[in-house]
């Protein structure tokens, strides 16, 4: 009966518009996703949150195969007040503004001791069980990920987060199926309202998949652009807490297979300073964690798709060359860049150098001007394809990876192919 009382509670606060926004659902489990641990071969890491007066939560998990739940485990999880979206300016679904109202306990939780390249699903027990979620752990020899970014989730434009989550179903259809989803930043429009994300975590992609991602500009801001904080990107995951000083949860590394991921916040390296903490950090975590493949993330772009001009490769190409890293990932400029293998500023060949690619924008709403099929002014050497749709853009990658080679493969909203880019495994 609880749950049917639960399920009418739910149609009635979203036909009332405003409230829908403003109301944590009470008793049960919310905002509910899967991060990656530091080693998804053998541990996942968790995320939701319940409302203030639920202290704590139970995760029950056991493998897919186990349908009747019979060999599951369960884990007793303590919430932590967080109260660093409450009171902040937003707006609602239909337009309204309004000041979230969230004093939410959080929770994060870490499973070890599962076996590799296995299907698992989990629920979160509350006052009320949650849906059931689903990811794939790390293992198998061959595996692919879904790459997307720039979505700007926005409660009065809902179109932004559906043409996203098309994209993502269109990228699951290309090749093999992929294991989980990369984020690289601005999935929301406004971080600090709450409501955003909460609506965001609903969408299937969510329940089917470990994500991992980057804070955005856009993810890391309030509306009014006063009391930005990676707060907003920490308490909406459970990412590893092997970040420095300051970036705990935000800035990260994790291993997918053989695969090393670090994982950069923009938001904390406009300094100099900022800039040489986040780099001793990203050569420490590269000399401390061997890897077939090091890939490292971060929002902004590597060049400008306008003009071809440098912008975050003029602060990072040294030490890419100096660390061996083998492919570059980035997000916010809103247009799609990939240059060729480069070393010491020079195009070499496959295996010899870094590849910098950034994904184009997948929100159908905030893309950049047009780009010419030209070749760029700038950095035409480098360069090897641009693309966007235009302000209405939506595009994303699949990123498919063997012992050999990272293929990456970008296309767009009917699936068509757009660009290739092979990254062979470098001899280490
Ligand atoms: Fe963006």
């Amino acid at each position: 009966m609880k749950r049917v009382l639960f399920a009418l509670s739910v149609v009635v606060t979203a036909v009332a518009g405003s409230a829908f926004a403003q109301e944590q659902p009470v008793g049960c489990a919310f905002s509910i996703t899967t991060s990656p641990a530091e080693n998804t071969q053998n541990a996942m890491n968790f995320s939701w949150a319940t409302d203030k007066d639920t202290h704590s939560a139970s995760l029950e998990i056991t493998t897919l195969k186990d349908k009747t739940w019979k060999k599951s485990r369960t884990q007793v999880v303590e919430g932590v007040l967080c109260t660093v979206f409450d009171s902040l300016y937003s707006k609602t679904p239909d337009g309204k503004n309004f000041y979230e109202d969230v004093e939410i306990n959080k929770y994060n939780a870490s499973v070890s001791g599962l076996k590799k390249n296995t299907e698992y699903k989990y629920r979160i027990i509350a006052a009320d069980t949650s849906e059931v979620y689903h990811f794939r752990t790390a293992g198998s020899k061959n595996w692919s990920a879904c790459i997307i970014s720039d979505f700007h989730a926005y409660a009065p434009l809902y179109k932004r987060t559906q043409s996203a989550m098309e994209m993502v179903k269109t990228i699951g259809s290309y090749d093999q199926p992929y294991q989980w989803v990369l984020h690289l930043g601005d999935v929301t429009a406004w971080g600090g309202s709450y409501s955003f994300w909460r609506e965001l975590y609903k969408e299937e992609p969510f329940k089917q998949y470990m994500w991992a991602g980057v804070n955005g500009n856009h993810d890391n801001m309030t509306r009014t652009n006063k009391g930005n904080s990676n707060q907003f990107f920490r308490q909406t995951a459970a990412y590893p807490l092997n970040g420095y000083k300051g970036e705990e949860g935000v800035c990260y590394y994790f291993y997918y297979g053989d695969v090393l991921f670090i994982m950069l916040n923009n938001e904390n390296m406009r300094s100099d300073e900022g800039l040489q903490a986040a780099q001793q950090w990203v050569r420490k975590v590269v000399a401390e964690n061997p890897a077939r493949y090091r890939v490292v993330c971060e929002h902004y772009q590597w060049f400008f798709g306008t003009n071809g001009k440098e912008s975050q490769y003029a602060r990072w190409n040294r030490l890419f060359d100096e660390l061996g890293i083998d492919l570059a990932l980035s997000g916010n400029n809103h247009i799609y860049v990939s240059t060729h293998p480069l070393y010491d500023g020079k195009v070499v060949d496959p295996g010899q150098g870094t590849v910098y690619i950034q994904t184009p924008s997948s929100d159908n709403e905030r893309g950049q001007a047009l780009v010419s099929s030209e070749a760029p002014e700038h950095n035409a050497d480098k360069i090897k394809f641009r693309w966007n749709e235009g302000p209405q853009t939506i595009g994303g990658m699949h990123m498919k990876v063997t012992k050999k080679q990272l293929t990456l493969t970008l296309l767009d909203r009917n699936g068509k192919v757009l660009d290739v880019n092979v990254v062979k495994a470098k001899k280490r």
